[in-house]
């Protein structure tokens, strides 16, 4: 079964999870990425039994508005009940790297500021340890070179992703080969270099269920309590 397949099946999984809870009211937020643009394909279906939506970047909000599906200002409303959004990987305890997108910094305001943050995979981003994906951060342009040098010190080798300028007018600077066995940790040492906007560890605040579309079907799973 193809990759995409799945995608839409963790994309399902999470809408019927939701579906209950729904009211004229509720504002969703929905983060970026193929497998959120199944989501939004389904939403479009059902976008009479919710207000609207608060979107991590540029092209969620494009694609929502195509469906019907009101826009907010997150600063507008009440804060979400749910958070809807993929990751590149995800390890047993919902920790994730995000960021493949280059959206991380919006979907991680959303994922922070939302009730219940819900991430839907395929199989493939399930890992053990973090790392193999590059860790992507976002990062103030003119602290492209002293940013790099810091991670360099950290262990990780930094690689600029040329072309690219973030929704926040920013730059994407993807961390290879970082040991990443404690996440949190990581975070935070990240979290203190000044020019750094945000990095793709979503450790801190995890999600809180992850729906992951396998060969057997979709597996959801709970956050355990959290101890770094
Ligand atoms: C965007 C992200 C995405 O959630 C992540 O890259 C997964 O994308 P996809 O669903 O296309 O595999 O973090 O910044």
């Amino acid at each position: 079964m193809s990759q995409n397949v799945r995608k839409e099946e963790a994309a399902r999984a999470a809408l019927n999870h939701i579906l209950p809870e729904l009211s004229p009211d509720s504002i969703l937020g929905i983060g970026t990425g193929s497998t959120v643009n199944f989501l939004i394909e389904a939403l479009g279906e059902v976008k009479n039994r919710f207000a609207g939506a608060v979107s991590s970047s540029k092209a969620t909000t494009e694609r929502l508005e195509r469906k019907g599906i009101e826009v907010f200002d997150l600063n507008t409303v009440e804060p979400p009940r749910f958070y809807i959004d993929g990751a590149d990987e995800a390890n047993e305890r919902l920790e994730l790297i995000k960021g493949g997108g280059g959206a991380l910094t919006r979907e991680k305001i959303l994922a922070a500021a939302s009730e219940t943050f819900i991430c839907i995979i395929d199989e493939s981003k399930h890992v053990g340890i973090l790392g193999k994906f590059p860790l992507p951060i976002e990062v103030i342009p003119m602290a492209r070179s002293y940013v790099s040098r810091q991670i360099t010190k950290m262990g990780g080798d930094p690689a600029y992703r040329a072309g690219v300028t973030t929704d926040n007018g920013n730059i994407i600077i993807d961390i290879h080969n970082m040991d990443i066995g404690r996440p949190i940790r990581i975070e935070e040492q990240l979290n203190q270099l000044p020019g750094l906007v945000t990095n793709g560890l979503f450790a801190r605040r995890p999600a809180d269920i992850l729906f992951m579309a396998t060969s057997e079907g979709v597996k959801e799973f709970r956050r355990p309590s959290s101890t770094d």
